[in-house]
């Protein structure tokens, strides 16, 4: 739940109990996290261990994965196919990179909402349950043990994404585009061409995207074991957990920025479908409301309680306790 700093597992098994918690207490001293596995038989599968290839990643990755072909194959449709069935125009040279690198973005984006979501829901559970000593439900638990993963998976489409965009202006297409557009102007004799609105939002938008992708570098060096072992746990969770998040409301605006007034032109809902970049805010606009949310006084102080130990139920019958007591002196007064 809390940002973990890196510690050797050790996993136990035996047919002895008493000798297993010993070993275990032993280990706990050593600085290791002993998980205890249960009888001997178990062994063989403990042994299979080192054999997993990447276990942890399996579900970030294919999660990865997925989002980037559904990304992939709505933004095909929509920037590709569409042009191509009403106009017969041919965008297909779009495929390997301008395609790519509208969906680089935003599997970044909405993987980096997935980072921030869960603890957003351990949170409000807590306060609806009103204790921080209840269990999660175990969707709840195994995505909290994902949040790195998916943060390094996210950092990874960002940093491509980044990449990407600096190579646009150098291929081929990009240039005669360029030629075009300039041959059109003097055609129409246009002399100089400027428009303040557009350049300003470009210079925004992109120093917006700057300072997102070097929080998010930030975030990726804290999760190295060497370095994660230099900080303590309040400057560890002040990168992973503030940094965090300016890093997803900077990506956000840099999103917002570069959409801009698009959402409400009609020629961009092609196929009736929205454009991409306002199918990948709701996420993030979701979780950064939902942190406002707790940074409302009455309901942080509440949470801080909450993590302090306070309890709910204690509380109730703590109050019922006192009621009955003061009922009972009223009537021992009347008496
Ligand atoms: C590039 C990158 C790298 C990352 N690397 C790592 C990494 O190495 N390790 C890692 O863990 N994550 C990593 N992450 C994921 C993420 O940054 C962290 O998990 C981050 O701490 C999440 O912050 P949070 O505020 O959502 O959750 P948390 O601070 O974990 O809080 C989640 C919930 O837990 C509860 N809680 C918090 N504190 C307490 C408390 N003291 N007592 C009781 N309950 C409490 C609250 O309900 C809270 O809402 C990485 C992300 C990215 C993008
Ligand atoms: C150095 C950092 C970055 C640069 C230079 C950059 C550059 C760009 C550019 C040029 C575009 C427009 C692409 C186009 O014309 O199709 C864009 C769009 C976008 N960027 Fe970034 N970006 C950066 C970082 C980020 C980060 C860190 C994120 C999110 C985690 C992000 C998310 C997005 C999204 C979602 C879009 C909209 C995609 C669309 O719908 O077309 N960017 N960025």
């Amino acid at each position: 739940m809390v940002p973990q700093k890196r510690k050797l597992i050790i996993f136990l098994c035996s047919d002895n109990s008493k000798a297993k918690i010993s070993v275990m207490e032993l280990c706990r001293r050593m600085g290791f996290i002993p998980v205890d596995m249960g009888l001997l038989s178990s062994s063989l599968e403990i042994e299979n261990l080192p054999l997993y290839l990447f276990p942890s990643w399996r579900v970030p990755v294919l999660g990865t994965l997925a989002l980037f072909i559904f990304f992939y194959l709505y933004n095909f449709i929509q920037d590709i196919l569409q042009p191509y069935v009403t106009a017969g125009k041919n965008f297909f040279y779009k495929m390997p990179i301008e395609t790519v690198n509208v969906t680089l973005p935003s599997v970044a984006l909405v993987l980096l909402s997935l980072v921030y979501l869960p603890g957003l829901c351990a949170a409000f559970l807590q306060l609806w349950l009103g204790t921080k000593y209840k269990r999660f439900p175990d969707w709840l638990d195994q995505w909290l043990t994902m949040r790195k993963q998916l943060g390094l998976c996210s950092f990874l489409c960002s940093v491509l994404h980044a990449i990407y965009s600096l190579c646009l202006p150098m291929r081929k297409s990009a240039r005669y585009e360029l030629l075009n557009l300039a041959f059109k102007q003097v055609n129409d004799g246009v002399e100089i061409s400027w428009d303040d609105e557009k350049v300003w939002r470009m210079e925004l938008y992109l120093s917006v995207g700057i300072m997102a992708l070097g929080l998010l570098s930030l975030l990726a060096i804290t999760s190295l074991p060497s370095v994660a072992n230099t900080v303590n746990w309040r400057e560890f969770s002040f990168v992973q957990s503030t940094l965090g998040y300016c890093a997803l409301a900077m990506a956000t605006i840099h999103t917002l920025l570069f959409g801009w007034n698009r959402a409400f032109i009609p020629a961009q809902y092609r196929f009736f479908l929205p454009p991409t970049f306002l199918l990948v805010l709701i996420l993030p606009f979701l979780v950064l409301l939902g942190r406002l949310a707790l940074l409302v006084p009455c309901v942080a102080q509440r949470l801080r309680q909450i993590r302090r130990g306070w309890e709910k139920s204690h509380h109730i019958r703590f109050t019922l306790l006192q009621d009955g007591s003061q009922n009972s002196l009223e009537n021992v007064s009347h008496v």
